[in-house]
């Protein structure tokens, strides 16, 4: 690795890929981290607090939207002509839609695609030449949701399970030109992803007292995700699961629902509780 790696987080403004660049400047004092997200104030704001608590790293911030079309081609571009090339790259930015497929709007799930999945494929082939040259790491961020097909997130679950496929193709092609590709598949975490599931709770609940009362077990601390996610620059693995104790036993119901899909449909449809809503966006989406 270079003395100076490049780093290039999405997602940085907030969340995993917030605490994931302080973790990394932390670890990596003289790294040059380029952070990328939409709100530009608040990764200046984060680039100012590292430089001030590590003077010897570098950052750079540059504003981009992974949701347009020709957002992953123009964030390459200011990346190369602003760092000359890329060591490590972190595929993070990523949106949750926690509604059932018939009530999203078309809009909502083409934004989703784009995000999650074309994004990540598209910065990643564009980046490549230089990760190969320089020997990289590439981090994916998944989701544990891909254990289980869930009707309340099946079209984020989607977007995490295509990218899951192609982060194993990815990983077996690069292997004899020393890139490495590691995949993390994240449980619940409290960042701003919830601000989505928020949306969708009764008027007056909100997702800090629910994650608060009801699930504090199942939830991640932001900082330890953001710890492990770093340990994979110097022990990448293929594949990073945390919780575990959330993450396997929803394996186990994902292995049991493929062996016996009968049984898997009984019990998503009990768990996601609402019956199918009509297709009321169904005319739009033709
Ligand atoms: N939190 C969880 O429970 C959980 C669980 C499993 C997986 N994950 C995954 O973890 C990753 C990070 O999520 P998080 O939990 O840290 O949530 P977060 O706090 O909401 O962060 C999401 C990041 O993605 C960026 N982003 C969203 N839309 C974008 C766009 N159109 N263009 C560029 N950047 C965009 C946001 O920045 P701007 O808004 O400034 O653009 C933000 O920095 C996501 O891929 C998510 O799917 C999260």
């Amino acid at each position: 690795m270079a003395d100076r790696p490049v780093i290039l987080i999405t997602g940085a403004s907030s969340g995993i890929g917030e605490a994931l660049a302080s973790e990394l400047a932390r670890r990596r004092p003289t790294a040059r981290l380029v952070l990328t997200a939409r709100r530009l104030d608040r990764l200046d704001r984060l680039a100012d607090e590292l430089r001030r608590t590590f003077p010897g790293v570098e950052t750079q911030t540059i504003p981009a939207d992974l949701g347009e079309p020709e957002g992953p081609a123009r964030l390459a571009s200011a990346v190369l002509e602003r760092a000359g090339g890329v060591d490590i790259l972190v595929n993070n930015a990523g949106l949750g839609l926690p509604i059932q497929f018939v009530d999203a709007e078309p809009d909502q799930v083409a934004r989703q695609l784009a995000v999650n999945l074309t994004a990540p494929l598209m910065l990643t082939r564009y980046l490549v030449p230089s990760l190969i040259d320089r020997k990289g790491t590439i981090i994916n961020i998944g989701s544990a949701i891909t254990c289980v097909a869930t009707s309340a997130l099946g079209a984020y679950g989607a977007t995490k399970a295509g990218l899951a496929y192609w982060n194993d193709a990815l990983r077996r092609e690069l292997i004899p030109m020393g890139v490495r590709v590691c995949l993390v598949e994240p449980g619940p975490i409290k960042t701003g992803f919830m601000e989505a599931v928020e949306s969708r709770l009764p008027a007056g609940e909100s997702y800090d007292r629910v994650i608060d009362n009801v699930m504090p077990w199942m939830t991640a601390d932001v900082r330890d995700v953001a710890r492990k996610v770093a340990g994979l620059v110097d022990r990448p693995r293929r594949r990073l699961s945390m919780l575990k104790r959330v993450v396997w036993p929803f394996r186990v119901l994902g292995t049991l629902a493929t062996l016996c899909p009968p049984l898997g449909d009984l019990v998503v449809v009990r768990l996601t509780r609402r019956p199918l809503a009509p297709p009321r966006t169904a005319e739009k989406a033709l």
